[in-house]
């Protein structure tokens, strides 16, 4: 494709992105509080661009060293931060804050199950950070859901990277909307970290209820940082199991 015709797509999809942003604020609050937010966006998006928050973006490169990954929610073009802000922000999972709330979905298990005849689906997989610690647990199957094209390209990069002994694990990047998503009808463990603003995650669990009405199954939703927690009352199949201040635990029937 000509560079030109590229970049005027990227153009197209940025304003469109924008105007979808009005629509759905217009549609959830008032055009005041709306053309607020918008503004609060232009100044977040300013802050953003300066030196300092810029090398904060680096946070825990720890990661990233150990395992020859780039995953910080550094080093990302301005559409894509901009794009962000529009629906929720990169910002990769804290791998001890991960690995704690896998070993508590573990335990709470138990001996009835084992996390490797489950899928794991990451909502809103970024660069791909909770996949790739994912791993670590051994789940048959792992499939991520990303919105922005930058963060999933990055994403399949590193998993090209990243090499570790023993691994053999599949992971499937899809690069889409997750409010369109079809979830797999096998058992599954879905991952949610900050991805969606509440409109778009009740659509999400909308779909996901409408899925598990239709193909009841064991399924686990880990939702950490549950801001919008308030937004699963409306959904019967999934009812709340576990958790603490910074994540909580979700399960269907099936589940225990
Ligand atoms: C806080 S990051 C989480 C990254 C990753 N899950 C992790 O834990 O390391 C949220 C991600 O959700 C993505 N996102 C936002 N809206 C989305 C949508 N409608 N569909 C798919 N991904 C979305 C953002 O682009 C961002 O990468």
């Amino acid at each position: 494709m000509a560079p030109e015709k590229r970049v005027s797509e990227r153009t197209c999809r940025l304003w469109s992105a924008i105007w979808n942003w009005w629509c759905d604020q217009r549609r959830e609050t008032s055009t005041f509080s709306a053309f607020r937010r918008l503004l609060g966006i232009a100044w977040e998006f300013g802050r953003e661009s300066l030196p300092d928050r810029r090398r904060q973006r680096y946070g825990d490169v720890d990661y990233d060293w150990e395992h020859r990954v780039n995953t910080t929610g550094a080093a990302l073009n301005w559409r894509t931060r901009l794009l962000g802000l529009l629906h929720s922000q990169y910002q990769p999972v804290p791998p001890e804050q991960f690995r704690e709330m896998i070993s508590a979905l573990a335990g709470h298990i138990g001996e009835s199950a084992d996390l490797r005849q489950f899928t794991f689906i990451d909502i809103g997989s970024g660069k791909g950070r909770a996949l790739l610690l994912a791993l670590e647990w051994g789940f048959r199957r792992m499939v991520g859901v990303e919105l922005l094209p930058e963060l999933d390209r990055i994403a399949r990069d590193n998993i090209r990277a990243f090499q570790e002994p023993g691994v053999n694990a599949e992971i499937e990047l899809v690069c889409m909307d997750a409010r369109r998503f079809t979830f797999p009808t096998e058992p599954s463990v879905v991952f949610l970290f900050n991805p969606l603003p509440k409109p778009h995650l009740r659509v999400l669990l909308a779909n996901l209820e409408r899925s598990l009405r239709q193909n009841h199954r064991a399924l686990y939703l880990v939702y950490a940082n549950p801001v919008f927690e308030r937004a699963f009352a409306a959904f019967q199949m999934l009812r709340k199991v576990s958790g603490t201040n910074q994540y909580s635990l979700f399960a269907t029937s099936a589940g225990r």
